[in-house]
């Protein structure tokens, strides 16, 4: 935990998770009460995993309590852009909009607000459902309002409740762009892509506005709004391969059930959002020169790698060379997916300010997650 680098290379740490109070009872209980239960619970020397999987195995618990924790995440963000950018009503309260951020999003698409407040709706209802079903098994929850504790934006139209996610210092990794345009390549077997906005893939930058500073000049709410319209692809295109990924090493057919219906929704906010940020206009923030939206449908971009409409994924190779391309998500590799999609959020800077002790709690919940295995009945292992 000293050390960030290894922040997610080491699971000697595992049971710290405990006694930061994340898991919590099915009651849905908090504060004190979730570390008693924790506590209490790996006192009693269980077998196995320290958390309580009811009567889900403790694998399907585990990639249940790791998809709870990336939802609860995942709203926390679109919280913030629906402060700010969506439309705040009984659906999604909270802020009342700034009236720049939310132009400059129409400038992607007129209907910017409305998506915004349906992604943001739509994940509260993930997590929501999630940690309920967990409960319903007589499973340990979820938890981690004990990490709210980041300042977010002072704009006028923010809440100003503290968060458990940073939009403020973003390094946006937007190779989804090319990766899903190449019909060659796929990262599951190792292969890389190329930015569509080098310049979002180093430095900090903001995706909603810091203060009422960041409303002028136009450019530079628009370079937010901009940065904004490429990390919502870049978060839901996560989500997207992150469900099936997990599916399959589930168990039971009803959690099979629920990775499978909730999973291509993260795939619809993909390929919506993929198309808004095709409409990003190209222009250099005034404020950080080094910021460049280049024109994408224009050498030295522009082509199959590039051109805005081609939003469809293109076929590429899957599971064997030898087979014939196909139209696919990419990457679904299950080994380490957990882990790998905890270390994608850190690295966008989603996590910036937050503790040593959310670090090892967000490690401890996709370490427990990749341990799952899928358990065959009986019958299956006689036919092996
Ligand atoms: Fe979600
Ligand atoms: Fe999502």
């Amino acid at each position: 935990m000293k050390d960030k680098g290894r922040v997610f290379t080491s699971s000697k740490n595992r049971r710290a998770f405990l006694k930061n109070g994340i898991v919590a009872a099915g009651a849905a209980t908090v504060g004190a009460a979730i570390l008693d239960n924790g506590l209490s619970a790996f006192g009693k020397g269980h077998e196995g995993p320290e958390e309580r999987s009811g009567s889900l195995t403790p694998g399907d618990a585990a990639i249940l309590r790791f998809l709870a924790a990336a939802e609860i995440l995942e709203t926390d963000l679109w919280v913030q852009y629906n402060e700010l950018g969506g439309i705040q009503d009984s659906e999604v309260p909270g802020g009342s909009g700034s009236p720049p951020y939310v132009a400059a999003l129409k400038v992607l698409d007129g209907d910017m607000d409305q998506y915004i407040h349906d992604n943001t709706e739509d994940e509260f209802t993930h997590e929501n459902f999630i940690n309920a079903y967990l409960a319903s098994k007589g499973a340990d929850i979820v938890d981690l309002e004990p990490f709210r504790t980041l300042t977010g934006s002072k704009a006028t139209g923010s809440s100003g409740k503290p968060r458990l996610t940073n939009l403020m210092e973003l390094t946006v990794d937007t190779s989804w762009w090319t990766r899903y345009r190449s019909r060659t390549k796929n990262p599951d077997f190792g292969d890389t892509f190329p930015q569509a906005i080098p310049s979002l893939a180093v430095g900090k930058h903001p995706a909603i506005p810091r203060t009422d500073d960041d409303l002028t000049p136009n450019d530079h709410i628009q370079a937010i709004a901009n940065t904004a319209g490429f990390h919502f692809g870049t978060i839901e295109q996560g989500g997207t391969s992150l469900y099936p990924s997990l599916a399959q090493r589930v168990t039971s057919v009803e959690v099979l059930r629920i990775v499978l219906s909730i999973g291509p929704t993260e795939a619809m906010h993909f390929q919506t959002w993929q198309d808004k940020a095709g409409n990003a206009p190209p222009l250099t923030d005034p404020k950080n020169p080094t910021l460049v939206f280049p024109n994408l449908n224009a050498p030295p971009f522009g082509g199959e790698d590039f051109q805005t409409n081609l939003i469809m994924p293109e076929p590429t190779v899957f599971l064997s060379r030898s087979l014939p391309v196909c139209s696919i998500v990419r990457p679904t590799g299950t080994r380490g997916a957990a882990m790998g999609s905890a270390k994608f959020l850190t690295a966008m800077g989603l996590f910036r300010g937050q503790s040593p002790a959310f670090f090892a709690a967000l490690r401890d919940l996709a370490a427990d997650a990749d341990e799952a295995r899928r358990e065959c009945g009986e019958r299956d292992n006689h036919e092996r």
